[in-house]
């Protein structure tokens, strides 16, 4: 890929987009157009470091608006396009599931579309640099057992809407690969935690919780497993794919970090002890709350990122030990950017109840 190449990200005012446009502006010298329709999960806020680079451009738009999307291609004349707008939390796709059809299934058809037709019209030399990277999540995968890891060859067998219908924007990109000849290339990640994280997923609900005396909810007992990777170790996984992985290919990224969920929490409540003592003295593991399971709960993820790796050099920098004091000091030191979010947009109750 050219030093200076145009990449349109979409979800870049996400938490993994956010991640990987702040990389893009501050670590490389590449022009950066963020598609966004700015849902409740997108902050520009989340972009304040780079948003005055005029290096970085954005344009808020959906995704599923056919043609809005040919427009913003044929205008801007993307060399690459890194594909994260989506909707990412499981326990709102439990509450409702066409949001998600609409944006991770819809969405990522029209880009596929309007990115070939796009291609198709360039001399043969861009034709062939051109990229489509495709981020996308284990859960595709389905649910392991105490043993055993997922692979790239590992069969499909998702279990919630999201994972559904991000299994099905996957299949959508390799038939593109297969039938058009799209340089498509794509990332299956495990779970992610860092700054600009939205109050909704484990880490940084518990986390606020936690600041705010509430209860922190843990599903059923807590057993099931994840497997944490920081997100500014996930931005650089990416750009690696974009700029030297092969078309065609799709890669397995994952920070070899399982841990229960209740362990998880504790880990939170431990750090939060030390940096930021309750009041009253005792530890914040108190607040711990068992509630009711989510429903068709996938008890453990663990990705075998060996591919990326051997291949492609990557590995991640941070330990779930390193990452998790950066993360719990970056919510301490950044009331600024998560306390609107929680004053008026999510205050932390409980999703996806059948
Ligand atoms: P996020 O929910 O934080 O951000 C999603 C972004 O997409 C938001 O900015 C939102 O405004 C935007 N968006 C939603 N619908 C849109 C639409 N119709 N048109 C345009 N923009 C739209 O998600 P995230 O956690 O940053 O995840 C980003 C991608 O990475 C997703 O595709 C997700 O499936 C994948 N992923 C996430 C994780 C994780 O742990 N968070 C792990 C692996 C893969
Ligand atoms: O594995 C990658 C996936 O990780 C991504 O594709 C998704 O976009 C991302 O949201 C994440 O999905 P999870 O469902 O694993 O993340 P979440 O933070 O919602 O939940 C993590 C675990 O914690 C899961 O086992 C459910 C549990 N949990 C979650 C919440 C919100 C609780 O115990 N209590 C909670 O309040």
């Amino acid at each position: 890929m050219q030093k200076t190449a145009k990449i349109l990200v979409t979800g870049g005012a996400g938490f993994i987009g956010s991640a990987l446009t702040r990389y893009l502006i501050q670590e490389t010298s590449h022009h950066v157009l963020n598609v966004d329709a700015l849902t409740y999960a997108g902050n520009l806020t989340s972009l304040r470091e780079v948003e005055a680079d005029p290096r970085y451009t954005f344009k808020q738009a959906d995704i599923a608006n056919t043609s809005a999307v040919e427009d913003i291609i044929t205008t801007w004349k993307p060399d690459a396009i890194m594909h994260l707008a989506a909707e990412s939390h499981v326990d709102r796709s439990i509450d409702g599931p066409a949001a998600f059809v609409q944006t991770n299934v819809v969405g990522t058809f029209n880009l596929l579309q309007a990115a070939n037709a796009y291609r198709k019209s360039l001399p043969p030399a861009q034709q062939e640099a051109f990229r489509f990277l495709h981020i996308s999540t284990d859960e595709v995968y389905g649910s392991l057992g105490p043993e055993g890891y997922f692979y790239e060859d590992t069969p499909y067998a998702p279990r919630s809407p999201y994972s559904a219908s991000k299994a099905a924007s996957d299949h959508f990109v390799q038939a593109w690969w297969h039938t058009y000849g799209l340089p498509v290339l794509m990332t299956n990640c495990s779970n992610n935690y860092g700054p600009y994280h939205f109050p909704e997923k484990l880490i940084p609900l518990v986390l606020l919780n936690a600041l705010h005396e509430k209860s922190l909810p843990v599903y059923g007992k807590g057993e099931n497993i994840r497997d944490w990777l920081y997100v500014e170790d996930h931005a650089k996984a990416l750009y690696r794919v974009l700029s030297q992985g092969v078309p065609g290919e799709k890669y397995n990224v994952g920070g070899n970090c399982e841990r229960t969920n209740l362990e998880v929490v504790h880990t939170i409540c431990d750090l939060l002890d030390r940096k930021r003592p309750r009041k009253n003295g005792t530890s914040y593991r108190d607040l711990i709350t068992f509630v009711e399971d989510r429903p068709g709960h996938d008890h453990r993820y663990a990705i075998d990122a060996a591919k990326i790796r051997d291949q492609l050099g990557w590995e991640p920098a941070h330990t779930f030990e390193t990452g998790m004091h950066a993360t719990v000091d970056w919510y301490l030191q950044n009331d600024w950017w998560w306390k609107p979010i929680r004053e008026q947009k999510y205050a932390g109750e409980r999703l996806g109840h059948t």
